[in-house]
């Protein structure tokens, strides 16, 4: 019998590495298609490459004719639509670049779609930043984390309000993603998504906090805190994550043409309280110095999962202190391919 298959875009980076483990281990074909331009992406492919039933394809989605081709040629039945530049900062250094891979970059994908595989279902990756700071909500301030005042978390009925290039590139391909669906009828769905943390992920200052810090007491670097430490965010692990993308894609006549909010909800960690965690599992302080908000910087960001729930029946189930742990461990392990990739090098490139 032949196998089915997927594709996904930016396979190299810290979520398609685990997703491609994980429909290989469903028995898929995987074709990973990525351009390596994400610190610890060529990491990730040299542990990919040991897979069997994995096949790599180098291209750029800035490169309509290279997408389509990779449609053609594999014809998916399911596609995970990661590939994107991930880092506000860098967005607001390269706003055309920027522009040119989350916006254009998915237009093309959904294009290949369209054209050459009508029939598969398309999962796009956004972002709670397509919500923007959201000042109006009344969040309170405790001893280690700022909470919302009488209020759950964010819902997808929350209007859209991107702030920065990231924001506004992303919420293009969230909006073409929806659109898709509604215009040419094609089985497309949408995951705004918050932290998300794991093994194979190479954080880094701008992007990926939770890896960074781990990579920081582990490698004994001095790290800046931007704003007071009491920031908050809900953290997803990455095996639940995985489960939603399965459960999305499995219940997609249900899905389709929609977007979701999936996050940590219940599960959620401040700075000051990762600190807690992180300085317990290593034995060793934090050296850190503080530095003014970063713009767009919400202080608190917590999903509101409801409709995740009643659509597709999914709720997270690993808790911050069971998923740090895997997280350390796995870093602790991948010393060499972590100094390797190069995390705390200053400026990283966006490959042309
Ligand atoms: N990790 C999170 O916490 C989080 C939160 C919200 C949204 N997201 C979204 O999820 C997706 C995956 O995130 P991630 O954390 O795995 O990021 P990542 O940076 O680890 O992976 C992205 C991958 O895309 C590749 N890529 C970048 N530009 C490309 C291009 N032009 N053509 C082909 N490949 C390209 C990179 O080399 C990298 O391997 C992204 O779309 C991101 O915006 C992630």
């Amino acid at each position: 019998m032949n196998k089915k298959t997927i594709l996904i875009t930016g396979g190299c980076g810290f979520i398609g590495t685990n997703a491609a483990e994980y429909w290989l281990k469903k028995g898929y074909r995987v074709i990973v298609f990525d351009n390596l331009s994400r610190v610890g992406a060529k990491e990730n492919l040299r542990w990919l490459k040991t897979q069997k039933g994995l096949i790599f394809v180098r291209g750029d989605i800035r490169n309509s004719q290279s997408i389509e081709n990779t449609f053609k040629k594999y014809k998916p039945e399911l596609v995970l639509h990661l590939a994107a530049q991930v880092t506000m900062v860098t967005s607001v250094k390269k706003p055309r670049e920027d522009f040119e891979i989350n916006a254009l970059g998915t237009f093309n994908v959904l294009e290949a779609l369209r054209k050459e595989a009508p029939e598969a279902c398309l999962l796009y990756t956004s972002t709670n930043k397509v919500y923007g700071e959201m000042t109006d909500l009344e969040v309170v301030e405790k001893d280690k984390r700022y909470e919302y005042k009488d209020f759950k978390g964010i819902s997808e009925e929350r209007h859209i309000d991107p702030h920065g290039p990231y924001g506004c590139s992303k919420c293009t391909g969230d909006q073409y993603t929806i659109d898709w669906s509604r215009i040419y009828g094609l089985k497309t769905v949408v995951f705004r998504q918050s932290g998300i943390y794991g093994p194979h992920q190479f954080g880094i200052e701008e992007q990926g906090w939770l890896a960074w810090l781990v990579n920081a007491i582990l490698f004994d670097k001095p790290i800046t805190i931007y704003g007071d430490g009491k920031q908050v965010r809900d953290v997803l692990f990455i095996d639940d994550l995985l489960k939603a993308y399965d459960f999305a894609l499995t219940n997609i006549k249900e899905t389709k043409g929609k977007a979701y909010n999936v996050g940590g909800a219940s599960f959620s960690l401040s700075i000051w309280e990762l600190f807690d965690i992180l300085e317990k599992l290593s034995g060793k302080k934090f050296k850190y110095s503080f530095g003014d908000w970063r713009p767009g910087d919400q202080k608190v960001y917590i999903s509101d999962i409801s409709k995740a729930e009643k659509d597709f029946n999914w709720s997270p189930n690993v808790s911050p202190k069971e998923g740090v742990e895997k997280l350390y461990s796995w870093i602790l392990k991948n010393k060499a391919a972590v100094k390797r990739a190069g995390v705390f090098a200053q400026n990283y490139p966006i490959v042309k």
